[in-house]
């Protein structure tokens, strides 16, 4: 029902695009182990598609990385919940800034 998409660039970025039923949901990016640009388009907010798009972004691990990590803003909780439901662990905050991290087993 989903669709991935992925689009290659220079040198290690990997953007990760998300559809159903055609329509463009969200993206993602990847700089390695790095997770960044995470977004789901706002007519689409709601439904659940960022857990599909991040279990599908961290099952990808091209590289065989044993974690993927993400900044947040401590004050986007919507997305900081997101992260901690699905696996994702607070290593350390700065500032208002948090580093989360997810283990992969690979
Ligand atoms: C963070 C983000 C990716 C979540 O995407 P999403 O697909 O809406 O996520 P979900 O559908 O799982 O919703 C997450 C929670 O927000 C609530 N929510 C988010 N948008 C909503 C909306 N428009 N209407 C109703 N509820 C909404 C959901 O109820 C859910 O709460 P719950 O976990 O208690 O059930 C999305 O809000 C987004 O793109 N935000 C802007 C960019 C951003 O902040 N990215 C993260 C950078 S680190």
């Amino acid at each position: 029902m989903f669709e991935f998409k992925y689009l290659f660039r220079p040198i290690n970025i990997v953007t990760i695009n998300i559809y159903k039923n055609y329509a463009k949901l969200g993206y993602c990016s990847l700089n390695k182990n790095y997770l960044y640009n995470f977004n789901i388009y706002e007519n689409y907010r709601g439904n659940g598609y960022s857990t599909i798009l991040l279990n599908h972004t961290k099952d990808l691990n091209f590289k065989n990385y044993t974690n993927l990590q993400l900044h947040v803003e401590k004050s986007n909780q919507i997305a900081l919940n997101l992260y901690l439901k699905n696996g994702f662990k607070k290593k350390t905050t700065l500032n208002d800034i948090v580093l989360l991290e997810h283990s992969i087993i690979t």
